[in-house]
């Protein structure tokens, strides 16, 4: 028999309850922990209003206690025939307590409790997000002062064109991260605030102590009006969607950049064998399947914004059902984005960078501004200089100087990677 929370008298079609839970019992298990630590919250806050009495709370406590500590241990179940996390959370304590379970509902929906335990969970979430992403960040610092004096060829439209080097390749993605993490800490702002008293979308007639939740559930600030905290759900987890397609485009342009000079006609980096893979058929073959998974898994993640905006397009105000479909997007979505990071962060550890790449006489044009600026400083106007130097490659007498003395801030020679730390710690210090 189901055990709906709202079972009033007659047998929901089972039919009926398949369709509309579909995997929201497996998603909700990922919010077990928040669920019982608004439920703390709560009924603290409901004690301080009269609600509920000392020794009622005195025994709930206790109680969620237990099943917090079954939820770390890996033992915590949503039964079969349980809608949901709230509900479980619910029967376990009637189950145990009796009436006192049963009283701790008031002024609540599971409205304002799934969006608390989102906010919760997507709060932490970005935390080791940003965890993730500053631990790339570390190795491609690390790697840019490494190899900072190996030059490689810079491109635009994919031609040869400018000297660059593996400093600033590495030290690009690494500064590049840098903007994802303020849409990271956008997203981590927003969902840190509290919807917890909003219940059904519209408030309770219970004096609840919204603020006394705020500061058990250590959010920086409550979202007030109970109509716009409902309205939250969707939008906290727009703005974690588009912080994680942010990383993921870093990311996955990174992954296109190691495919491309792994390849033979390049051949700029490569890595151990152990970390390729084979072929069936070619006995040759050591392939980048690692980072083809990753720019296939980063495209996808860049799709999230979209998705949750069709999702949610035209949904009348209030709570929606549509709006649980969000967590089967969104779950998946930040754990598959750690494990990208850290995949980056494990491949790059390995990564051998090649030396004199620009030796190669493949690459002699690369040096045809160094050398018309060379000649401005010697006193010619720059578009004569530039003409000179394009004649002499027009008419193949140009000769490279290979000299390369970049010095301003942010250049080959200057690639301020330690403003470029502090610009990231800054950020990471925002984050509690
Ligand atoms: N599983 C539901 C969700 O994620 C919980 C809230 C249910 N509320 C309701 N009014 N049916 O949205």
């Amino acid at each position: 028999m189901a055990k709906q929370l709202w079972n009033k008298g007659f047998e929901p079609d089972q039919i009926i309850e398949n369709f509309t839970v579909g995997n929201d019992r497996d998603l909700d298990m990922r919010l077990a922990r928040y669920d019982v630590q608004g439920s703390v919250a709560h009924i603290k806050m409901l004690e301080s209003i009269g609600l509920l009495t000392k020794d009622e709370l005195d025994e709930l406590l206790p109680a969620l206690e237990e099943i917090a500590e079954s939820i770390e241990r890996g033992e915590f179940k949503i039964e079969e025939g349980i809608e949901d996390v709230h509900s479980q959370v619910e029967f376990l304590l009637t189950a145990k307590l009796g009436d006192v379970g049963k009283k701790i509902h008031s002024g609540r929906s599971r409205n304002d409790q799934v969006l608390v335990d989102l906010k919760l969970f997507f709060r932490e979430e970005l935390k080791n997000m940003a965890a993730a992403v500053d631990r790339l960040f570390r190795r491609l610092q690390q790697l840019s002062e490494e190899h900072k004096d190996k030059l490689m060829p810079g491109y635009t439209h994919l031609q040869v064109a400018m000297p660059s080097s593996f400093g600033l390749w590495f030290g690009a993605y690494a500064e590049s991260l840098t903007d994802d993490m303020q849409m990271l800490l956008a997203a981590y702002n927003i969902s840190n605030q509290n919807p917890l008293g909003s219940a059904a979308g519209y408030g309770s007639s219970f004096p609840l102590d919204r603020e006394l939740t705020t500061k058990l559930l250590c959010f920086s600030d409550l979202h007030y009006n109970v109509v716009a905290a409902q309205m939250s759900r969707g939008k906290t987890e727009k703005a974690v969607a588009a912080a994680v397609a942010a990383v993921a485009s870093t990311l996955g342009h990174l992954a296109m950049d190691v495919c491309m000079w792994m390849c033979s006609n390049f051949g700029f980096v490569k890595f151990p064998d152990e970390l390729t893979t084979g072929s069936s058929i070619m006995p040759h073959k050591k392939n980048p399947d690692v980072f083809e998974i990753m720019r296939g898994k980063c495209n996808r993640l860049q799709s999230l914004p979209n998705e949750l905006t069709i999702l949610t397009a035209n949904l009348p105000l209030g709570y929606n059902r549509d709006l649980q479909l969000m967590k089967d997007i969104m779950f998946p979505a930040t754990t598959d984005l750690i494990s990208c990071l850290d995949m980056a962060e494990y491949m790059l550890s390995h990564i051998e960078v090649k030396n004199g790449i620009l030796d190669d006489p493949r690459y002699d044009y690369i040096f045809t501004v160094e050398d018309v600026n060379k000649m401005v400083l010697q006193g010619v106007p720059f578009r004569d200089a530039y003409r000179n130097v394009g004649m002499s490659v027009q008419d193949g007498t140009y000769s490279p100087s290979r000299e390369v003395r970049h010095t301003h801030i942010g250049s080959i020679g200057n690639p301020a990677n330690d403003r470029i730390a502090a610009k990231m710690q800054s950020l990471l210090s925002k984050f509690e």
